[in-house]
Order: C-alpha cells, then structure tokens, then sequence
C-alpha cells in the first residue's frame, strides 16, 4: 500500500518536472501529453467544445471589452492558487463561507463569471458533464486574447484539466502578488509556480488592456517623489480620490494609449513610465529584465509570440488529471 503510494506520488512528480522542463521552451511547445493535458482533448470527447466557448466569449468581448482583460485575469488568478482547477469559481457555502472568489485580490476586481457561466451552460448542452470549468477558463482566456488582439494572439490551448473542490480566500493572498512587488519579490513569486523571468515579464504585458480600481495604486504611486511620467500622475490624481474607500474606488485603465487592444503598447508605456502599479515599473529595475521590456516594446510581434507561449504554460500549473479532480456540474459549486 505504502509502495503503491509512493510510486503514484513520484509518477506525478515526474509528470510535473517533464511538463515545466517541455514547456520552458519558447519554440519547443509541451508535447500533445506533458502535464496530462493536450491540445484537442475535446475533439472526440465533445467536439464542439471549444467553438462553443470561443462563440460565447466572442459575443461578450464585442459588448464589453473590460470582459475579456477580467477573463484573462481569472486564468493568472486560478492557476496561481490550487493550480488552474476552477478553485477561483466556486461561490460561498455554509460549509466554506470564504472560497477565493471573496480573497481580497478577486473581491470585487475579479470579473466575468457570468461569461463562464454562459460558456458552461452552452457546453453542458451539447455535452452533458464532459468539460471542465478548468479548461473553460483556460480556452475564454485564450479566446479573450484572440478578440481583443485583433485576431493576432491566437493559439492552441491544451485541455484535460479537472476541476478542484478546495478553494481557500486565505491562499489567495499567500500566492497573487500585490501590486506593490518590487522585481526580486516579483521573480520569487513566479518562480513558486514554475514560471521563469521571461515569462513574468511577458504575461505582466496583459496589463496593456482592461482596469484597475485606484484603490491598487492610490496612495504609494501618486506620493511625490515618484517615478511615474509628471502628466500621468496628474491626469490619475484627476480620476481617483486621495484616500479610496470601498464605496469611493473609481477605476481608470491600464493602457491610457490602447485601452481595449491586447498589443505591445504596455511595454512602450513600462519605458514612458506610464504605468500603474510598482510590479509595472520594477521591470526596468534590473539590466535584464530592461532588455526584455525594450525587445517587446521595440520588435513587431516579439510579445506576441512569447506571450501565447507563455499563457500556455501558466495553463498548465499544477493541474490536476487522472483522479485527483471531478468534472464540475455548475462552475460555482462542488459535485
Ligand atoms: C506580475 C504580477 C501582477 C500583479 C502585481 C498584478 C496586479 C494587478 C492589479 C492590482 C490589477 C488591478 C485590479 C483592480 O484593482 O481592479 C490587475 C489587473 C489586471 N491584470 Fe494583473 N497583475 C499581475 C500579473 C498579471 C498577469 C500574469 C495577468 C495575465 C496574464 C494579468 C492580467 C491582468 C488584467 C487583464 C487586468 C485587468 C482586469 C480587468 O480589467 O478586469 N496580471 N493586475
Ligand atoms: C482556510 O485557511 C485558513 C488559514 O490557513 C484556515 O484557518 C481555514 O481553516 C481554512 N478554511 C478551510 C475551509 O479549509
């Protein structure tokens, strides 16, 4: 028994250290079965599966554009705490009364659950318990990429991911990284899950679209002296109140330049100083990570490229497969 519990535990560590070592490679995308997961998982278990949540994402990019930069999110959020496994979806019960969704890094920012709700339902339609919320999430934010980048940032998404039943408001924030990181607690931070660098330089370039309510900047990064561009920090002085409370948090957008396209833009702002939070502006802190901000802001269709590569792989920590998850019903609730 002991023996067999062994070998099943070291089978999974195994798996894990092939799937982060298959997917370091920008160019060497996880082979179809690293991680467990696989690119057209669905394709003979539910074959419209993914037109199905690419149809519903699409239609609520095009009313809301916010929608998608919140789907996108909801991934980074999912995955960093139990691994991407839905445990970001799950709604209050009395027997656990504070699931991530109430953490203080998803209550109130995190949007567009109804989206996956929708998503969900239509899947549940056509095939009754075969697609997990996990992969839902995985394939909207892949989809949301899509949509807002103009159709540029569009990729293969592997699926097979099973949705968790522990969802915990306390390890949200043991796991998301405030906006106060400087680079060194930014780079520990990621490399907890498995993502390098590179990666942490290029997945921040998502904040090129959606939100922030001023309460995530208000009033560390408009004290003077600061390192934010003078006009900038005026016109956000202009757009938040000097102390924000729960009932006077505005929001002002990420990319003043190109609020609602999915491009490069952020990292010609990270040069410009024009940027929210002090994770944004510490990638200039270091030689290398400089160097990375200036190639993505500077070479047409570098972050592209890196950036698909790397959703990939941030889709790909710590998922469960096998039997140590459950196809969820309802997104928001435990079978
Ligand atoms: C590097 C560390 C990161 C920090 C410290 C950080 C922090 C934040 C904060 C504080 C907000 C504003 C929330 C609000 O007040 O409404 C935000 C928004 C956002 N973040 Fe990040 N984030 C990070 C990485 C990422 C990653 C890896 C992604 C996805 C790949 C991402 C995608 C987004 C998007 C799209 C928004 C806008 C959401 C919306 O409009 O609803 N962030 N982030
Ligand atoms: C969540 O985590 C906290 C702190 O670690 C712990 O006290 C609490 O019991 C956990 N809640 C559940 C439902 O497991």
């Amino acid at each position: 028994m002991a023996s067999k519990v062994a070998s099943v535990l070291s089978c999974a560590l195994l798996m894990a250290a092939t799937c982060q070592a298959a997917a370091a490679g920008y160019y060497n995308p996880p082979s179809p079965d690293a991680c467990g997961i696989k690119v057209g998982y669905y394709h003979d278990k539910c074959p419209p599966a993914e037109a199905i949540v690419k149809h519903v994402v699409g239609a609520a990019v095009q009313q809301n554009p916010g929608i998608g930069a919140g789907i996108i999110r909801m991934l980074f959020h999912d995955c960093f705490v139990e691994g991407c496994d839905a445990s970001v979806l799950l709604d209050p019960t009395p027997a656990n009364p504070q699931p991530e969704k109430l953490g203080p890094p998803n209550n109130p920012s995190l949007r567009g659950f109804e989206v996956i709700d929708a998503a969900k339902a239509a899947v549940e339609h056509a095939c009754p318990g075969v697609v997990s919320c996990a992969d839902i999430i995985a394939f909207a934010a892949r989809d949301a990429s899509f949509f807002l980048s103009d159709r540029r940032v569009n990729f293969d998404m592997p699926a097979g991911r099973l949705d968790g039943r522990v969802s915990n408001a306390s390890r949200t924030l043991d796991f998301l990284p405030p906006p106060t990181f400087n680079l060194p607690q930014l780079v520990a931070n990621f490399a907890t899950k498995g993502l390098g660098v590179e990666d942490m330089v290029v997945l921040s370039g998502a904040h090129t679209v959606g939100r922030s309510h001023c309460s995530s900047f208000v009033p560390d990064r408009l004290a003077v002296p600061s390192d934010i561009n003078p006009s900038f920090a005026m016109s956000l002085r202009g757009q938040c109140p000097a102390s924000p409370s729960s009932n006077n948090d505005p929001t002002v957008v990420q990319d003043v330049v190109t609020p609602d396209t999915l491009d490069n833009q952020y990292y010609k702002n990270v040069l410009a100083h024009r940027v929210l939070f002090t994770s944004d502006a510490s990638l200039l802190a270091s030689q290398a990570t400089a160097k990375l901000v200036s190639d993505n802001a500077n070479i047409p269709g570098w972050w592209e490229d890196r950036f698909k590569a790397a959703m990939v792989k941030m889709a790909s920590v710590e998922v469960k497969t096998g039997s140590s998850g459950e196809v969820r019903r309802n997104c928001r609730v435990v079978n």
